[in-house]
């Protein structure tokens, strides 16, 4: 068989369209400190796992003396393949092909393997590295843009989506990933932008470069575009195979469970001090996850972005759970703008997806100021409230300080259906804090006293010992436990156990109006 020429002539095609762009162009892809699309696969993948196909699709371009230039695979490597064991869908676009730039058959591939990730409810992962929409193909490749993005929308909360941008990703092109459920970007080698440093230049006069306007920093930490900004190539790489040791393969399969590594019962007697005696010092919530989520778990999400939340995954018991925190440690754990959309957006992936929330709560209330009025706050804390109110899955509340005014009925409050809601001795349950209330309330008399710091002190006192606690919402019931804080690993636990089997759901509708 070896000696037939058919044979020949087919490990000659194949090993030609391997080679993409070819070696000086390959060359010239590692000198920018990138690695070719193969390779990148072979990291992503499962040793051995992956099954190419499309190998040999050009394009059927004429304009431009284009039909000279056909190279086999037109530029994208598709097909499937395995990460830790589990199938997933790829594509990854070679810069060294007409600079990855996206034409007609190279979306079409894209398509094709989109379909059949649907078909059998299995990830999609893009590893993006091109020029955008391929000159020589015009409203073709327009075209192409739009088939894409039209599948991702009737993915979105089917089967988990996500982009790797490993290079450029301009213009139109940056709304396919922006729709998938995380963006990863690798440091100093990718960008994203909607019009780049030269347009702006030419409309605006404002000089900025391509790493400050959309590199991977720039989109974790300022627009939040970006979910990670890795290292390099490898930790974006590996960051996906991370991701999903956290989500089902599709919204009809539970997370995947990992055999337990940390015991249920452990109870961290550092949770017992983690919370200041002082209600306005700062802590860091993510040393009060740490301690109660399995151990080495927990994967923050958006780490840079709005970090007056913490968002991110976590195991209990094995069990994958998504985790939403209020950040003390940072602008005193307030909700914004940003950190409610950062909220919604997990809540609603986590309740997409079957993962059980988890809520601490140490909220003193939205951040009052013009900037934030003026920018739609209304609108955003909505999103969070909506997100919260909507999600179906097992919803667990520990509330360890504040949970004041608006933002207590936010943070997954009993109200807008937590299942299961505990507070630590340390939480005030309130309509505000003790200093406001007191000189709303008390104002008048504050005023006519002979010593009115006294007096306002001594209101203040008798304010937080009769409603800065959480026995008022116990009473009621809002609460279903006060307990001691390093009894919150095996408090979660067993809750989580006992929802295990919950079906809840919300009228039948064609999709609510979210307050976008
Ligand atoms: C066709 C393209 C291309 C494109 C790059 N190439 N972009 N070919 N269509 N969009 C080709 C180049 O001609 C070159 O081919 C090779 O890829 C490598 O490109 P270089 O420019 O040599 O590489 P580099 O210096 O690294 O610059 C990379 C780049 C630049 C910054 C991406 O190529 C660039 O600005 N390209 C155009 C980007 C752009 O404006 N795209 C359209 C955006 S709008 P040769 O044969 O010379 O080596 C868009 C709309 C999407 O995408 C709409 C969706 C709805």
């Amino acid at each position: 068989m070896a000696d037939d020429p058919k044979v020949h002539e087919l490990r000659r095609r194949k090993a030609e369209a391997r080679l993409g762009g070819g070696p000086e162009r390959i060359e010239a892809q590692r000198k920018r400190g990138k690695g070719t699309a193969r390779e990148r696969l072979d990291i992503l993948l499962d040793p051995g796992s992956f099954v190419e196909t499309d190998l040999f699709v050009v394009h059927r371009t004429t304009d431009f003396d284009m039909e000279k230039k056909k190279i086999p695979g037109d530029g994208v490597v598709t097909g499937y393949g395995t990460i830790d064991g589990r199938l997933v869908f790829v594509f990854s676009q070679d810069f060294s092909v007409f600079g990855g730039s996206l034409g007609e058959m190279f979306a079409n591939k894209i398509v094709k393997i989109m379909d059949m990730a649907m078909k059998v409810g299995a990830p999609i992962i893009g590893l993006n590295d091109s020029g955008g929409a391929r000159i020589q193909e015009g409203v073709r490749s327009l075209g192409g843009y739009a088939e894409i993005f039209y599948r991702n929308v009737v993915a979105s909360g089917v089967i988990p989506q996500i982009s790797v941008i490993l290079g450029p990703c301009a213009g139109g092109a940056v709304y396919s990933p922006a729709i998938t459920d995380f963006v990863i970007m690798a440091k100093g080698t990718s960008y994203m932008f909607i019009t780049g440093p030269e347009v702006i230049k030419a409309v605006t006069g404002e000089e900025v470069s391509f790493e400050e306007l959309g590199g991977a920093t720039a989109h974790a930490e300022k627009s939040g575009v970006a979910h990670f900004a890795a290292e390099n190539e490898r930790e974006a790489l590996r960051l996906v195979r991370r991701i999903l040791s956290y989500i089902p393969s599709n919204n009809t399969d539970d997370p995947p469970h990992l055999e337990l590594r940390d015991d249920s019962e452990r109870k961290d007697a550092d949770l017992a001090t983690i919370v200041p005696p002082e209600s306005d010092k700062p802590y860091d919530m993510r040393d009060v996850i740490t301690r109660v989520m399995d151990r080495g778990s927990f994967l923050e999400v958006h780490e840079a972005w709005a970090r007056n939340i913490v968002v991110g995954f976590a195991r209990l018991d094995g069990h994958p759970v998504g985790l939403v925190g209020n950040q003390p440690a940072f602008l005193a754990g307030t909700l914004d703008i940003n950190s409610s959309i950062k909220g919604a957006r997990f809540v609603r992936f986590c309740d997409a997806f079957n993962l059980p929330l988890v809520t601490f709560v140490d909220v003193p209330g939205f951040l009052p100021g013009k900037e934030q009025e003026h920018g739609g706050i209304i609108r955003s804390g909505a999103k969070l409230l909506y997100a919260f109110a909507e999600a179906t899955v097992p919803k667990l509340t520990v509330i360890t300080r504040k949970a004041y005014g608006g933002a207590y009925d936010v943070m997954s409050s009993k109200h807008i259906r937590g299942d299961v809601n505990v507070a630590w001795p340390s939480a005030e349950l309130a309509v505000m804090g003790p200093e406001g209330a007191v000189n709303i309330v008390f104002k008048k008399d504050i005023e006519a006293a002979s010593n009115p710091k006294k007096r306002e002190a001594d209101l203040v006192r008798e304010y937080k010992g009769k409603f800065a606690n959480p026995y008022i919402a116990a009473e009621l019931g809002y609460l279903d436990d006060v307990i001691e804080p390093p009894e919150t690993r095996p408090t979660l636990i067993k809750a989580l156990n006992a929802l295990r089997t919950k079906r809840d759901s919300r009228p039948a509708r064609k999709h609510g109006n979210l307050p976008l």
